[in-house]
């Protein structure tokens, strides 16, 4: 690792003319200094924010906020294990223990040497099969003993990660059940002819033209009432209506609009966007490009989420093929006008950058901070021009739907859920991995499939959607109820359910952004309140505050982040309340802070232990 007087402005200048020295592309340029520096060192903050033109504090900020940027050295290996709640259940902390000891080191800590630092990170997408970890942002699966002992030999040795063993990278599909979208066979560009030769089915764009009628605005009438008449809803979780939200951005205010691809699944126990990137790649341009031809968008985004970085040559490989025969670039499939391309852009680690108006931002170069809503981003999205922002799945079911025409789409599922939806099957059972149901089929169904057995509960869209147990297993996923985004982690009767919210509660502390006092602190309060009920020092006060609590953040909260961080306990709480009560220390209230204990380098200092020098015990 170079030393800040080390600094070769070169090296800087030549990532940065990359950026066309774009603001915009802040984020970007700190994500690729750093990968050639280790970290992002004071000088190189200094360079950035002036061949910027952006405030030093501003690029300070920016590296601050996303976790996987580095102000100071962190060791040439930087290994993060994920610690989502199925890791854990595969003995991630067990396995995390073992190379501390093995390198000689503490979590979070830098080796003396600068060699290695260890530590976790949340959910990395890879539950179907975990443990994992990333070792400089690369993903390495099926963890075990031997694995990781292999891991702290090659590290110690200094071996470059481009001589590890190459199945130590390997990332299964793991696809378990294929339906209508995973078992397409729609060679690229097939959908988007299908989509132009609605120009001449002139009833389904009458009433419907764009704001200056041509024959392309009548293209996009065309998409946007077939994929409304789809029924096809977002997969990303809130399930708002797609052709509405295209119909919006088409009919909104200003010349220049942008599809923006949410690839950045950071919802625990979530995987299904990472399998349809790996196979399913040209689906999903294809998608976005429908969307441009509908929307009138020039400029696509792919927002991708750090952890699947390694995705990256890939992706960017199907978009040059696609490039090379005319389905992006100028006038796509000879039309004139018809101009699209999309860009790459990777996320640093940051769950908060899923929602929409934050991702925005990230785009923007920004913090992710999520925006006021409204205006919302169908009128005032990236840089406050009409946007369209989109799951990975949602784009490939509006393609598959166009494709298949929209009755025969809204045929698969139940009324309120057209299409099919992936399921990303995680935990307690034999065959984690992906599956695709029509909308409507049951909890059992699913537990039947991947073969789980004495299921105790499933946490149906991940830490912010809902915990079900046994007596529910016959409810239906869809939007009529069981909503869901894709995660379906499987506890069997071994676990305690406590724990799993614990570990979901300490995901939200962790990933608030800050920005709103009710969830910066309410979801530290939360965390303290279950560390302190997992010490045995909880009492029935703690779980009233927790209520208390949820009425707070659910009322105040600037994003969906805060409204739903109380979720996991209050699942949990309903079903299985007895895994707090028989925490519980008594039934009087005990305070979350141990005044008395504080007090005690006071008494040290002072050389005094005597009764006054004690707060008073209540009732003494
Ligand atoms: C805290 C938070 C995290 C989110 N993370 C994601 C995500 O990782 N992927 C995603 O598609 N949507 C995510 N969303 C939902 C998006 O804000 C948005 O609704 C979605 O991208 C819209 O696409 P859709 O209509 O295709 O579902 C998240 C929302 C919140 C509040
Ligand atoms: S609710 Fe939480 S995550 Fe959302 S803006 Fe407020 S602090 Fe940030």
């Amino acid at each position: 690792m170079a030393a800040d007087s080390d600094l070769h402005t070169a090296d800087l200048d030549t990532i940065l003319d990359r950026y066309a020295r774009n603001p915009n592309a802040l984020l970007q340029v700190l994500r690729e200094v750093q990968e050639l520096h280790g970290y992002i060192r004071p000088a190189a903050i200094s360079h950035i924010g002036v061949m910027l033109g952006v405030p030093r504090a501003r690029v300070e900020g920016v590296a601050g906020f996303y976790s996987f940027l580095h102000l100071q050295p962190h060791g040439e290996y930087r290994v993060l294990f994920s610690d989502n709640i199925t890791d854990r259940m595969q003995g991630s902390q067990a396995l995390m223990e073992q190379m501390c000891q093995q390198l000689w080191l503490q979590p979070g800590k830098v080796s003396e040497d600068g060699l290695v630092s260890i530590n976790t990170t949340s959910c990395t997408g890879m539950c179907d099969q975990g443990p994992a970890m990333l070792v400089n942002g690369r993903a390495i699966t099926r963890l075990t003993h031997q694995r990781v002992q292999e891991i702290g030999s090659l590290i110690r040795n200094r071996t470059p990660l481009s001589d590890w063993p190459e199945d130590f990278f390997r990332v299964e599909d793991n696809i378990r059940r294929k339906g209508p979208l995973l078992d397409n066979a729609i060679a690229p560009g097939d959908v988007l002819r299908a989509a132009l030769s609605l120009s001449v089915r002139p009833e389904l764009v009458e009433g419907h033209r764009g704001p200056t009628s041509s024959p392309r605005t009548e293209v996009g009438a065309g998409i946007v009432d077939a994929i409304k008449a789809s029924g096809l809803r977002g997969r990303g979780g809130a399930g708002f209506p797609t052709g509405m939200k295209w119909e919006a951005c088409r009919n909104a205010a200003g010349e220049a609009r942008h599809v923006v691809c949410n690839a950045d699944e950071g919802e625990p126990g979530t995987f299904k966007d990472r399998v349809l990137l790996t196979s399913c790649a040209d689906l999903l341009f294809e998608g976005m490009t429908l969307c441009a031809l509908a929307t009138g968008a020039r400029h696509g985004y792919l927002y991708l989420r750090g952890e699947y970085r390694y995705l990256l040559e890939r992706l960017e490989s199907a978009l040059q093929r696609r490039r090379n025969t005319n389905l992006l670039g100028k006038n796509i499939l000879g039309q004139p006008g018809f101009d699209f391309d999309i860009v790459i852009h990777i996320g640093a680690g940051a769950y908060i950058c899923g929602e929409e108006s934050a991702l925005i931002e990230s785009l923007e170069g920004k913090r992710g901070v999520p925006r006021n809503r409204p205006p919302f981003p169908v009128t005032h999205g990236y840089l406050q021009q009409p946007t369209a922002v989109d799951n990975v799945e949602t784009f490939c079911s509006a393609a598959l739907a166009m494709q298949m025409g929209a009755e025969k789409y809204r045929a698969i599922g139940t009324p309120k859920s057209s299409g099919s939806k992936l399921i990303s099957v995680s935990g307690d059972c034999p065959r984690p991995g992906i599956y695709e149901y029509p909308f409507g089929v049951s909890v059992r169904q699913v537990l039947q499939d991947c073969g789980a057995v004495n299921t105790r509960a499933v946490q149906v869209s991940g830490p912010s959607g809902a915990c079900v147990a046994e007596s529910e297993f016959d409810r239906k996923l869809g939007f009529e109820d069981l909503p869901t985004a894709g995660a379906f982690m499987v506890f069997d009767d071994s676990r305690d359910l406590f724990e799993v919210a614990r570990n979901f509660v300490h995901f939200f502390a962790h990933e608030s952004c800050g920005f709103c006092t009710p969830c910066r602190v309410g979801t530290a309060l939360l965390k303290k309140t279950m560390d302190k009920i997992a010490a045995g020092l909880g009492t029935q006060y703690d779980l009233a505050e927790i209520e208390h609590l949820d009425h707070v953040l659910q009322t105040s909260s600037h994003c969906g982040l805060g409204r739903t961080a109380c979720n996991p306990v209050l699942h949990t709480l309903k079903h299985f309340r007895p895994a707090y009560e028989n925490r519980l220390k008594s039934l009087v209230f005990s305070p979350a802070f141990d005044l008395d204990g504080a007090l005690a380098r006071a008494r040290q200092m002072t050389g005094r232990d005597d009764a006054g020098a004690h707060l008073k015990a209540e009732g003494a």
